[in-house]
Formats: structure tokens, sequence, C-alpha cells
């Protein structure tokens, strides 16, 4: 049995399946739109599959809300405002909730982002991946440079003083300097948060049948090192792998998800994590657009339910709040997995062995080598 003496913080997940083209590096659940989008019929099919899920959260306040994708910023700023305005008349939401919708240049422009932020969204995310034309190209984006720094320029202009800027790195044929240029340009945006993902090259993808060449590992850490280096000069604190930001400016969604907090998911395929007086659920909608429009709200809408063990509390728990650059202090761990830290001594201990943690009195932290070498710290815990 799990044992909780309270329940962390709520977050929902709200996600938006379509794009106008398919990447061919992207194994998210995202599909070409090749008609219109149905999206009053999609905004009904999520406040229905809200509702359904609403006992299982009764009286609890949300605190941040992501809407994902997919291409959110495809959907109209009506159809957002209906999304938020039912959201808003179902769920008990925090004063000073962070609201963050993804926006992809080629989708936007000042108008709708300034239509954005009058229903309520109040930190952006824009999916940038490159100011290189010949980068974006290879990508195959639909976006080209003047776009992405449009698109910036834009979300600044509508009133955005929180917005964060996706770069990849890694790219077919990229240098460390052209990594560099791309992230020095982001920088001059001043956005409040900046994400550095490593191109990684997943099942089912196109790039995994026709893989493009790409830097070697070694190579990959130099960007990765130079680029760490830049963004701490320039007062961007690298908080998690991929994530750096301004002081204060953390993603407060994405935080949660490290913390191990909770989150509802609404949408085709979104994902959920509960806790209650009796344990840890997880559960996830059906995944195709078509199937989740026909059963939303209804319980052929559930893809998977599941109960997690006492291994898989524990084991999640690590492979989340390790990530985190400044670690957990360790009573979080019963907080939150709802077992004493104990249930985990041997692990740590062997983790603090090979140097790849350290433990304090504040925090469990990974140490620089835990951070180079994350995945053999994680496998630890599996
Ligand atoms: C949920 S995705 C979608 C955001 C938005 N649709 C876009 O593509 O601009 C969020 C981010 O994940 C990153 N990403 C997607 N696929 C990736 C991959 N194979 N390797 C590394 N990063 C990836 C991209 O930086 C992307 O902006
Ligand atoms: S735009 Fe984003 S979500 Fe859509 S296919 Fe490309 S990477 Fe995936």
């Amino acid at each position: 049995m799990l044992n909780f003496a309270s329940l962390p913080p709520l977050s929902l997940y709200v996600h938006i399946p379509w794009c106008v083209r398919k990447c061919p590096y992207c194994d998210f659940n995202s599909h070409e739109a090749r008609a219109n989008i149905p999206e009053q019929e999609y905004i009904d099919a999520l406040l229905r599959d809200l509702e359904q899920d609403l006992p299982r959260v009764w009286g609890r306040i949300v605190h941040t809300i992501f809407i994902g994708g997919g291409t959110p910023s495809l959907f109209s700023p009506e159809a957002i405002d209906r999304l938020l305005s039912g959201i808003r008349a179902r769920l008990p939401l925090d004063q000073n909730i962070e609201i963050t919708i993804e926006a992809n240049p080629g989708t936007v422009e000042l108008e709708r982002f300034k239509e954005f932020r009058a229903a309520g969204i109040n930190r952006l995310s824009i999916g940038i991946q490159s100011f290189e034309d010949e980068k974006l190209k290879a990508l195959g984006r639909i976006h080209g440079r003047e776009e992405a720094l449009r698109a910036a320029e834009a979300a600044r202009a509508a009133g955005f003083d929180n917005f964060n800027l996706d770069l990849m790195f890694g790219l077919p044929g990229q240098t460390v300097e052209q990594a560099l240029a791309d992230m020095r340009t982001a920088m001059a945006l001043r956005p409040t948060h900046l994400s550095a993902y490593q191109l990684t090259i997943e099942p089912n993808t196109l790039f995994h049948a026709r893989p493009p060449a790409l830097p070697d590992d070694d190579t990959a850490w130099e960007m990765q090192s130079q680029l760490q280096a830049e963004l701490a000069a320039a007062d961007y604190r690298q908080y998690e792998v991929s994530a750096y930001a301004r002081p204060g400016y953390e993603c407060r969604h994405n935080l949660n998800y490290w913390k191990f907090g909770d989150y509802l998911g609404i949408g085709a395929g979104a994902h959920a994590k509960i806790t209650a007086a009796s344990g840890i659920t997880r559960l996830w909608k059906v995944k195709h657009p078509n199937e989740y429009l026909s059963t939303a709200g209804a319980p052929e809408s559930i893809g998977g339910e599941q109960q997690l063990s006492r291994h898989d509390a524990a084991a999640e728990f690590m492979l989340n709040a390790l990530r985190l650059v400044d670690g957990f202090p360790s009573p979080l761990f019963q907080e939150r997995a709802g077992l004493p830290i104990s249930a985990c001594e041997p692990e740590l201990a062997l983790a603090e062995n090979k140097g790849l943690i350290e433990w304090d009195a504040r925090a469990i932290r990974p140490t620089p080598q835990g951070r180079r070498f994350l995945n053999n710290l994680l496998e630890l815990f599996v």
C-alpha cells in the first residue's frame, strides 16, 4: 500500500492532435490535417472528456494548464476561448494559474497572439527548432528563419512577457558553431525560457526509416556544454536536462511533472496521473482523433488504466525527479511516491558510489557526471 499525508498539486494537459504537415523526426500523437479540422466538435469532445474525469479530482484546484500537440495554434482564438471558459466552469483554477499554448511559426500572427492572450493564455511556447533555412528544410518544417523571428517578435508585441522558444541541436550536418549561432539568435529575442533538445531518431518516423547523417556523440556533447555555458552567462539557468529559464520563469507545468505531481489529460492519447488515498492511477485516452471524437466522455474513450505498484511509484518518481538539476528534497519522495525513502536505499547508495548522485541535508541531486550519463543513472531505478 502507498501512503499519502496529502495530495500533490494538480495540472491539466490538453492535447490537440493536428499539424499542417507531419515532420519526419516526430513521434508525437500528431496527424496531418488533410481536410478542415473539426474544431468545434473537438472542443465539445474535450469538455465531455473533462466532465468524465471530474469525479477523480473533486474539490482540487488546478495550478497549470498546458495546451500542447500537435499544433494547437491551428485552432482559432474563439475555439481556445470556448475551451478555457468550459474548463473554468468545471474546475476551480488557481488565481495565479499558468496557462501555456504551443504555437508553431507559420501558423500565427500578431492578431492571433493578441486574441489568445485575451482568452486567458499567459504563456507561449514557440517551436522554433532552428533559425537556419537549410536546417528547417531538412527537418521538414513549414517555416523558415523569417517566420521564426516574426513569431517571437509577435509574442512580445502581443504582450506575452512570458514565452519559451524550443530549439533542437544535433541537426543533420550541424556544426557546434551553427548550434551556437541558433542559440545566440534565440537569446537576442529575450524569451524568459529556452528549451534545447538534442534531436533523437525515434522508431516509427521517416528519419528512422531513412536516417540523415547526424553529428557524433562527442560533437553533440560539445554542443550541449557550450550551449549551457552561453546560456548561463546570459542568466538562463539550466534546471532540467533540456530546460533553461530566467530566475522565476521555470515552466511550472513541466516542473509539476518532474516533481511527480498529478495531472489530468484530456484529448486524443492524453495521459493522466492521479493520486488518491488508495494509490496512484495512470490512465490514457484513445489515441486516434476519429476514435477519440466518437467516444470522448464515454468509458470507451479510456485507452487504458493502471494502478502503480510500489516499485513503479518509486521508479517513476526517480525517472522524473533526477532530471532536475537541483534534484529533490528527500521528504518529497514520501509525499509523492507514498513510500519512505529507505525503499530506494540500495539504488541510491549504488548511484552515490558510482559518483552519479550527491545527497546532502537539502537535496538528492544528480552530479555533473550523473547529468552527463543520465541514462546510466536512471537505469539503476528501473
Ligand atoms: C510536443 S513538440 C511539438 C511542438 C510544436 N508542434 C512544434 O513542433 O513546433 C515539442 C518539442 O519537442 C521537440 N521535439 C520533437 N520531436 C523531437 C525529436 N525527435 N528529438 C528532439 N526533440 C524533439 C521540438 O523541439 C518540439 O518543439
Ligand atoms: S509540427 Fe510539431 S507536433 Fe507537428 S509533426 Fe512537427 S514536430 Fe510533430
